[in-house]
């Protein structure tokens, strides 16, 4: 039976707000609190009622001992799945030696990483961040900065897309107080070429682009959209700013999502995958893009520890090994044409299986909140988009077993939807 009320509260699976809490701590007069059982965590989420304390490759395993086959990779972080030992041997190697510094001093393994990075991608600098919101804070920033630095300091919009998802912090921009710098997204349809060249204006600074939507529902460019994105860049000299949060550091089977296309951006976003679930991302830059951030533009008191680019390294030595982007292309293939004997099997429930490499969405013909609730019963995470999809985001080392593994958990998983559904049909008729 699947959950009607949590599924209705996974819209999408991008922002989750829960109703207030019914009951409250009470204060005595002394003003110590009464113990409580409700959570003291803001309730912003609506947390499904499961916890896991382990993780191992694909796993995850509960509370309770019973075990999760994980599709969602805690959201396209977990690229080499949980525990996994190159992982765990750098990150407590380096966590005996030293965890912070900050950057008032020369960090080695911020330097290594961010030459890796340099080196395979069209960039010549990185600036380390926490997340991927503040990746996109110093994207567009420097996009800005840019324009600024050419004597266009008017030059301060950027296109963004319908379905575009970029992070949550705008608020700090706007608490920074210059009313100037909350305003300045014009948002086009998404693959609309003709809609962008008519947004582009005298305050255009440069176009922001996920190349494959992710909370969008794993929403592909159309062909040569992404071509026309850098075309029009280069005829109004413009930047292009490319999103890779969630489609970055080998998700698709290319270590960035644009290289599929041939197209280049001009400063680019990451974060999820290149910490392996140690919270880091960075933003990079060509020497062109990144000449308005000079000294005391930008800064971050944690971004690009010790810790967290130890970590970063030890995904590249994984992900940068030769033969295995390869090798994830060569499993998505194989999920994806199992996906559509799938979606032969349950007409009804699945609409279209879509992505690239390991990127991949699921569209259904009925609820995809309800479909991650009965998925779960099955014991296999996957996680809710827009245009009703939900998405299978398995660790970039799954192997055959796991896909035979999750093919069978969504087909019961189908066979639940399919059985709610004719419930459903009966008590109407
Ligand atoms: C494409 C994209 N950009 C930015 C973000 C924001 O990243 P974070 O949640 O780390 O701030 C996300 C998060 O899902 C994302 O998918």
């Amino acid at each position: 039976m699947i959950d009607k009320v949590e599924a209705a509260a996974h819209p999408g699976g991008v922002l989750i707000f829960r109703p207030p809490f019914t009951s409250q701590n009470t204060m005595s007069d002394q003003g110590v609190k009464s113990a409580s059982t409700e959570s003291a965590i803001l309730p912003t989420y609506a947390r499904a009622p499961v916890a896991f304390e382990r993780g191992d490759g694909c796993w995850l395993t509960a509370t309770d001992g019973s075990r999760y086959l994980d599709f969602g990779g805690g959201i396209a972080v977990c690229c080499l799945g949980h525990g996994h030992p190159h992982l765990v041997n750098a990150l407590t190697e380096q966590a005996q030696k030293l965890w912070h510094v900050s950057n008032l001093f020369q960090i080695p393994q911020a330097e290594r990483l961010a030459r890796r990075l340099v080196e395979n991608t069209f960039a010549d600098y990185v600036f380390f961040t926490n997340s991927g919101a503040e990746a996109l804070e110093g994207a567009i920033k420097t996009a800005r900065k840019y324009h600024a630095a050419n004597g266009h300091p008017e030059r301060f919009h950027l296109i963004t897309f319908e379905g575009a998802f970029h992070g949550r912090t705008l608020a700090t921009i706007a608490a920074g107080g210059n009313p100037k710098y909350i305003e300045g997204f014009d948002q086009a349809p998404w693959g609309d070429l003709e809609a962008v060249k008519a947004l582009i204006g005298p305050q255009t600074a440069g176009i922001l682009v996920e190349p494959i939507q992710g909370e969008g529902g794993v929403r592909l460019p159309p062909p040569g959209f992404l071509r026309g994105l850098r075309d029009l860049c280069d005829q109004h000299g413009l930047l292009l700013v490319m999103d890779e949060v969630q489609s970055g550091v080998g998700r698709t089977g290319k270590f960035f999502a644009h290289e599929i296309y041939g197209v280049t951006p001009d400063i680019m976003s990451i974060a999820k995958g290149i910490g392996g679930g140690f919270p880091l991302g960075a933003f990079l830059a060509t020497k062109e893009a990144g000449k308005g951030m000079v000294v005391g533009t930008h800064g971050t008191t944690y971004g690009g520890n010790p810790l967290a680019t130890a970590c970063g390294n030890a995904v590249l030595d994984v992900i940068l090994e030769d033969g295995f982007l390869d090798r994830v292309a060569h499993t998505g293939i194989l999920i994806k044409q199992r996906l559509a004997q799938l979606q032969d099997a349950h007409p009804k429930v699945i609409a279209e299986v879509r992505g690239e490499g390991l990127f991949i969405g699921v569209r259904l013909h009925t609820p995809n909140a309800e479909f991650a609730v009965a998925a779960r019963a099955e014991h296999m995470l996957v996680i809710p988009a827009l245009d009703n999809v939900v998405r299978l985001l398995p660790p970039l080392i799954i192997g055959e077993t796991e896909i035979d593994e999750a093919i069978s958990r969504l087909d019961r998983a189908c066979g639940r939807v399919e059985q709610a559904l004719a419930a459903s049909e009966k008590t109407t008729s």
